[in-house]
């Protein structure tokens, strides 16, 4: 497991302006106000903090970003960044700086003078989520990342201050590491185990094997996992930290390897389909999140954990499965089969929690990835109040959420000869014809959202607070929802 790098909050100390080796950064604003720790940057380096504030290249530097010097005279450092940023930053702006700070630090130590800036908390969640790596397969010993020290006023304060946000930063990690991981590696049975484990931190879980499955009536599910020697799971793991009210409910997609099924994937890009467990990766982090911070809210996740493979065990497009709600589906394709497993997941939530209101988030539809590319995951509900407060939580939190509709004449669509419903609505409207499916399967008085993350889970470049690959979108959101809906 990934863990964010160790980030400690001390007192001010000039003399290690000197003495420190690695980086160090200070900070200074537009205007060239600069603290007692750039200061004495500057005055060990014989004023060159200074001829930077009053260059022309200062006034081009953005907020949140800096300029770095390297072996700065009169400095043991490697190098020395100055960070542009005013005295009270936005959330956002105070994340972006902790980025640049982690782009900066590499992997060596860092000292950052921080003075009596405001937001210190969010600046070390942007650093810690930014110096993420997912190094599990390297097999060359890499030179264990540096610490960063962090001198400000108060600096127990500031500590306390940022607990939550380191809780969050490990949740966020949680989710890229499952996300990163290949399907040789992440199993369903490897996946569960993982899960399992968070009971240590006071999650209770739950795994329900396949016979289980089979006497709830799980057809859709398990005709998913049938091509794959790999067992399918549900895992259920509960957080109660509130009263006795009922429970947000957060269900994931575990796909962890999508090769379509008979409907077979073509083989270029296919290596993408190991993040097809997205959606259950953002549920787990989003639960250990919760459970390290000790939020005061009740909030269960359920993930469906499945392999859809090819063999002679696979299902067959035209089959016809029972799903535990009774409807009957015909499959016309198999490669259509998140939608499968969550119908059977979100009705096993429903019926056994009675949730206030459920979410649900899969990597579901490439279709979503042509509407939206990647800077935008597709909401869909059924609930106005509910998918409005989410919206104001992705806008706060900086992860791109856009809210897509829903209708009876998408609905339509899915429409069989033979079964109740088919599992694919066919080219036009890819992502609503999906959404409406699994409408189909939310209860009329469950506020319900649905959020396709196939764009968003993973992603081929850098993103402000993560390097290319797995992003852990949603996981931020999700707690802000949390704590801003369920925790009074
Ligand atoms: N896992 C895919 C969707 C996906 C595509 C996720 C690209 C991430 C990146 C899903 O199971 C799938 O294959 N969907 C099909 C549905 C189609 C057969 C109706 C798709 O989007 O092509
Ligand atoms: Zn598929
Ligand atoms: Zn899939």
């Amino acid at each position: 497991m990934t863990s964010p790098i160790s980030i400690s909050f001390v007192e001010t100390d000039l003399d290690q302006m000197r003495e420190r080796e690695g980086k160090i950064a200070v900070f200074a604003t537009e205007d060239g106000k600069i603290d007692a720790s750039a200061r004495r940057a500057n005055r060990l380096t014989k004023g060159a903090v200074a001829r930077l504030l009053d260059s022309e290249k200062w006034g081009k530097v953005k907020e949140g970003e800096g300029v770095a010097m390297s072996f700065p005279t009169g400095l043991l450092a490697t190098a020395l960044m100055v960070v542009k940023l005013p005295r009270r930053p936005s959330i956002e702006l105070a994340r972006k700086t902790g980025a640049t700070l982690a782009k900066f630090k590499g992997d060596e130590a860092l000292l950052v003078g921080a003075g009596n800036l405001t937001r210190i908390d969010e600046i070390s969640l942007g650093l810690a989520l930014r110096a993420y790596a997912f190094t599990d397969h390297k097999t060359e010993t890499e030179t264990e990342a540096g610490a960063a020290t962090i001198m400000c006023s108060k600096p127990e304060e500031v500590a306390a201050a940022a607990k939550p946000a380191m809780a969050l930063a490990e949740g966020v990690f949680f989710t890229r590491d499952l996300v990163s991981e290949p399907a040789n590696v992440l199993t369903t049975n490897d996946f569960a185990a993982r899960l399992a484990a968070m009971q240590e931190i006071g999650l209770e879980v739950e795994i329900l094997e396949e016979d289980e499955l089979g006497k709830l009536g799980m057809g859709a599910l398990l005709g998913v996992g049938q091509g794959s020697d790999a067992p399918s799971k549900v895992v259920v793991m509960q957080w109660n930290g509130g009263g006795d009210e009922a429970p947000l409910a957060l269900v994931g997609k575990g796909v962890v390897f999508d090769t379509g099924g008979i409907s077979l994937k073509p083989a270029a890009g296919m290596e993408d389909m190991t993040m097809d467990m997205g959606g259950a990766g953002v549920v787990s982090g989003v639960m250990r999140a919760l459970a390290l911070r000790k939020a005061k809210a009740n909030v269960v996740g359920l993930v469906g954990l499945v392999e859809n493979m090819p063999g002679p065990n696979a299902q067959r497009p035209g089959d016809v499965v029972k799903s535990m709600k009774g409807d009957t589906i015909e499959v016309i394709n198999t490669d259509a089969e998140g939608r499968l497993v969550l119908a059977d997941v979100m009705w096993y939530a429903q019926d056994r929690f009675k949730p206030a209101a459920m979410v649900d988030l899969a990597t579901l539809t490439g279709a979503i990835i042509i509407g939206l590319g990647h800077e935008n995951a597709g909401v869909f509900s059924n609930d106005d109040g509910f998918c409005d407060a989410f919206l104001k939580a992705a806008a706060t939190e900086g992860e791109g959420a856009w809210r897509m509709p829903l209708g009876a004449g998408y609905d339509k669509m899915l429409k069989s000869n033979v079964a109740d419903m088919k599992n694919i609505g066919g080219r036009p409207a890819g992502s609503i014809t999906a959404a409406q499916f699994l409408q189909r399967f939310v209860k009329d008085d469950t506020p319900w959202i649905h959020l396709d993350i196939a764009g968003v889970a993973s992603v081929k470049s850098d993103t402000v607070l993560a390097p290319k690959g797995a992003t852990g979108w949603g996981v931020l959101a999700l707690d802000r929802l949390v704590r801003d809906r369920y925790e009074g």
